[in-house]
């Protein structure tokens, strides 16, 4: 089955689109459309930061340079992603309207200036955003070209106003039913004579005042109301808009394992999942790490609804925000496009389409560069990414099946990050969650990743890397699926607190998790940088680095030992057969090997099929009625041959390839197969 996120049902080419910058500069909009044909784009998202010109004063409106750009985008055919221009008001406002400025950490009511720094609390900002919102959509409601909203750009931070204060207080007595006796319980209010004994007292965490981590409670409940509130901001906004247009889908950008608002909650909002990507290829850490990194990244988004999503932004060149702002070395534009589609992605868009000629992002890349001409390199490579597109146009709307799932939970990450203890300076949540992923990765599998909510029965292995916090209903759900037949693979700091940090009594982990992994973790160890550990695995020495867990085992069975200091010969990977089901713990860190050799033999017992693939060489599937789509990407300088036991024919060639495929330095090949059903 196909699933397609909007009306057009192709895959989609294009890019940010900001004319307004341009107004001055007659002819360039029949340029830039004859422009894009050649690049062979197809959509553009238009009008994102356009505020200032549709309402150049309180309540005056001036729609004829926007009609302009509407009207011939779509007399040429060119899809329209349509913003509503939320992220950077016009000064009329701030200045009429302070209380739509923020208030920062400091509590210091910001100046005008930048963007996306609005108060999501603010009456008046809902309302003219509304009111603007609602008129742009009554314009151009009934134009079949425009198929997406694009709702306001990249939302995030937070406000520590009056306003949001109030906000934040309202949603406090909701949350705990009127009762500060709950409140207090939850925010463990008797560490340092800390009792709330009025709603009025509190006040969100700021850096004059309460810190984030000495009530992590209180710092978990801002957080989730900081998420909340930008939700409820950004509703609005689609209300606002799906009144006079009900039948075109919304979506917003999201940032990718953004740390500050949690999107597994945001994207229930939302009808089409898209984000912003921004690799930094040929970085010091090197391209094979880059590529499973944003791999995972990729995979979260396509998990958010289990289903297509959309590429909205990412650079044809180089961004101008990096510290190094390396170009794309030949190959790697069109690489890393490809790597999008292969995982899930139904489009690829550009951050931008023409370079502006002055402020912040004049040389940010873009497909048109301040020569002006539809010429060199990065033109080139754009279109040969379009044409690529409209040579696997079948492929669109096909979906991802996946039988391994790594967990990446955005609550849990704030709160083991805010947590103190361990490795204060940085525990590394993200790049554990990742370091599990790329063992998949680098195996050909495809992989969800998932939040901590999701349906776990679907797959045969979920690993949950440092799953520090975890309800007590979570920890049923952990149960119940090891107890049907699942593996769960788990590590170090797992279930030592509930969701408002608060520490499961009776032992780590917490409630039946200690039954599910047989085992208890008494201690934990932290490493200085300098220090290693080792484990003796299989008969082969492993290093430890950072962390490592003094366990003692009920049921469970050691099948890896730490080899030096006052723990040596203890266990520090155990195993359990639990019910029907199998959960394995990894009690320390590894320093880049373990991870491979344990992985090798989980996945070999297991009946899940995986592929031998040069290092370097990525392998993924998306599926339709009846057919297969494989997608080899070669992230090495060098060219590689793969082997797979499938006959697959090449979709850019029409040519039938056998068992091996050279798979060129910085390229992909992209197959397809039938198969049964589908
Ligand atoms: C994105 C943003 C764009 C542009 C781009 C530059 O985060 O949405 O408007 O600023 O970054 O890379």
């Amino acid at each position: 089955m196909k699933e397609y996120l909007t009306s057009y049902h192709h895959f989609l080419h294009g890019a940010d689109y900001n004319p307004e910058q341009w107004i001055r500069y007659p002819g360039m909009l029949d340029e830039d459309i004859r422009f894009m044909k050649d690049a062979h784009c197809n959509v553009m998202s238009v009008g994102i930061f356009s505020w200032f010109i549709l309402e150049p004063e309180e309540g005056k409106y001036d729609f004829a340079f926007m009609d302009q750009v509407v009207d011939k985008l779509s007399e040429h055919g060119i899809k329209i992603i349509l913003a509503t221009p939320s992220g950077a008001r016009p000064r009329w406002l701030a200045e009429r309207y302070p209380e739509v400025l923020r208030v920062s950490r400091d509590c210091r009511r910001e100046k005008y200036g930048f963007r996306q720094n609005h108060c999501y609390t603010s009456p008046i900002y809902r309302e003219k955003v509304a009111n603007i919102d609602r008129r742009i959509a009554k314009r151009y409601q009934g134009n079949q070209n425009i198929i997406l909203w694009h709702i306001s750009n990249e939302y995030g931070g937070e406000c520590h106003c009056g306003l949001c204060q109030q906000a934040f207080r309202t949603w406090l007595r909701d949350k705990y039913g009127n009762d500060l006796d709950r409140l207090n319980d939850a925010w463990w209010t008797g560490f340092w004579s800390h009792i709330v004994t009025d709603w009025q007292q509190i006040h969100s965490p700021t850096s004059i005042g309460e810190p984030d981590y000495v009530l992590p409670g209180l710092f978990m409940d801002w957080k989730e109301f900081i998420t909340w509130q930008t939700t409820s901001f950004m509703r609005e906004e689609i209300a606002a808009v799906k009144a006079v247009t009900p039948d075109i889908p919304v979506t917003t950008n999201f940032m990718g394992p953004y740390q500050h608002l949690d999107y597994h909650f945001m994207k229930r909002y939302v009808d089409v999942i898209s984000w912003d990507s921004y690799p930094s290829w040929h970085s010091e850490r090197g391209d094979i790490v880059e590529a499973y990194s944003i791999a995972f990244a990729h995979d979260l988004h396509r998990c958010f609804h289990h289903r297509p999503f959309l590429l909205m932004e990412s650079t044809p060149s180089n961004t101008n925000w990096f510290d190094i702002c390396k170009l794309k070395r030949p190959g790697m534009h069109k690489l890393s496009s490809i790597q999008a589609i292969a995982h899930g992605s139904d489009s690829v868009q550009y951050f931008q389409w023409r370079k502006g000629r002055g402020g912040l992002e004049k040389f940010h890349g873009a497909v048109i560069d301040h020569r002006g001409e539809a010429k060199g390199r990065v033109f080139q490579d754009v279109r040969e990414v379009g044409l690529l597109l409209e040579s696997i146009d079948e492929i669109a709307g096909s979906r991802t099946s996946a039988e391994v799932a790594v967990v990446y939970d955005y609550r849990n990450r704030w709160v083991l990050e805010n947590a103190s203890g361990f490795q204060n300076r940085d525990k590394k949540y993200k790049r554990t969650c990742i370091n599990h992923y790329k063992e998949f990765w680098k195996r050909g599998m495809n992989v969800d990743v998932i939040g901590l909510d999701d349906d776990l029965e679907r797959y045969g292995i979920v690993v949950f890397p440092m799953l520090y916090s975890v309800s007590k209903e979570n920890i049923r759900r952990i149960e119940e699926y090891v107890a049907g037949g699942g593996t769960a693979i788990a590590t170090y700091i797992t279930g030592y607190v509930n969701e408002m940090d608060l520490c499961y009594l009776g032992g780590f982990p917490g409630g039946e998790l200690k039954e599910v992994f047989g085992l208890a973790a008494e201690e934990i160890d932290t490493l200085y940088e300098t220090d290693r550990n080792t484990v003796r695995f299989q008969n082969r020495v492993y290093g430890a680095v950072d962390y490592c867990e003094l366990i003692v085992p009920t049921t469970a069975e050691a099948i890896a030992f730490y080899e030096d200091d006052f723990y040596a010969e203890k266990g520090a990977v155990f195993k359990n057969e639990y019910k029907r089901g199998t959960a394995y713990y990894i009690g320390f860190r590894d320093s880049g090997e373990f991870l491979a050799a344990f992985y090798d033999t989980v996945i070999r017992r297991s009946a899940l099929k995986y592929y031998d693939l040069p290092y370097g060489v990525a392998l993924h599937t998306r599926e339709t009625k009846g057919r297969e789509y494989f997608f080899l990407e070669n992230y090495n300088k060098f060219d590689a041959v793969v082997k797979i036991p499938e006959n697959i024919r090449n979709l850019e060639t029409g040519k039938e390839m056998y068992d091996s495929i050279v798979v060129k330095g910085y390229d992909a090949v992209i197959g397809v197969r039938s198969v049964a059903g589908g």
